[in-house]
């Protein structure tokens, strides 16, 4: 069934990743049950102990790959730490996966905050309530907190908290991934070169 919503076309003849992402990214969306924007996200702690943890890609364009988070989680303090991260999208209805990696930056103010406004009531509210990565001491405290700022924020605009924001990594790499018969995979990898363009190579499954 997901094979009717494949990208037509031998995708290695692509010659610039980003159009072959929003192909695949689209095709995905026909394809996966859930999420298809559903990625997960590496990061280095300052031990250089890897650490990897899904997130939502909500925007991408030349400039990288965005996805929100609170700046004080784990991951939040790897990233301001490294400013470094990688990514990987696997859809396995369409048997794909696409790897990114590359420098990060700070989403700009007036993005995030027209993310973050975009966003239902009570995921703004949660974004207020969970001290996200810190220890927990129990349900009920969670959701205390959550009627709190409820309370709170009962009338007006809910405005973005300071340590809430989004990340771009900007891709130095994206390799494209699809399956084929006999494990003899076909692999396709676009690197950043020094005029900015992309340098297109094939690589060994
Ligand atoms: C499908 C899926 C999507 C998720 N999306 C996000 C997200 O966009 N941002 C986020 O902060 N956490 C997201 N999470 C939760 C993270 O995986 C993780 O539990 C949380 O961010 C804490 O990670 P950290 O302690 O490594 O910072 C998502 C989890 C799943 C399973």
């Amino acid at each position: 069934m997901a094979e009717a919503t494949l990208t037509s076309g031998d995708f290695t003849e692509s010659t610039e990743p980003f159009r072959l992402f929003a192909a695949w990214l689209e095709d995905a969306t026909r394809s996966e049950p859930n999420d298809p924007n559903g990625v997960a996200l590496a990061t280095v702690d300052e031990d250089g102990m890897p650490n990897v943890r899904m997130v939502l890609l909500k925007g991408f364009d030349e400039h990288g790959f965005v996805f929100y988070t609170n700046f004080e989680s784990a991951k939040g303090r790897e990233i301001l730490a490294s400013r470094k991260a990688a990514m990987c999208f696997h859809w396995k209805s369409l048997r794909r996966q696409v790897r990114v990696r590359g420098p990060v930056e700070i989403v700009g103010d007036a993005e995030a905050d027209a993310y973050y406004a975009a966003r239902p009531r009570g995921s703004r509210i949660g974004a207020w309530a969970s001290k996200q990565s810190r220890a927990l001491e129990s349900r009920f405290a969670l959701e205390k907190a959550a009627a709190e700022y409820t309370a709170k924020f009962a009338l007006g605009e809910i405005p973005r908290p300071h340590h809430w924001s989004g990340f771009r990594i900007v891709p130095m790499s994206i390799e494209f991934w699809h399956d084929r018969p006999f494990r003899l995979h076909d692999r396709l990898v676009f690197t950043r070169n020094d005029s900015d363009g992309w340098d297109k190579a094939r690589l060994y499954p």
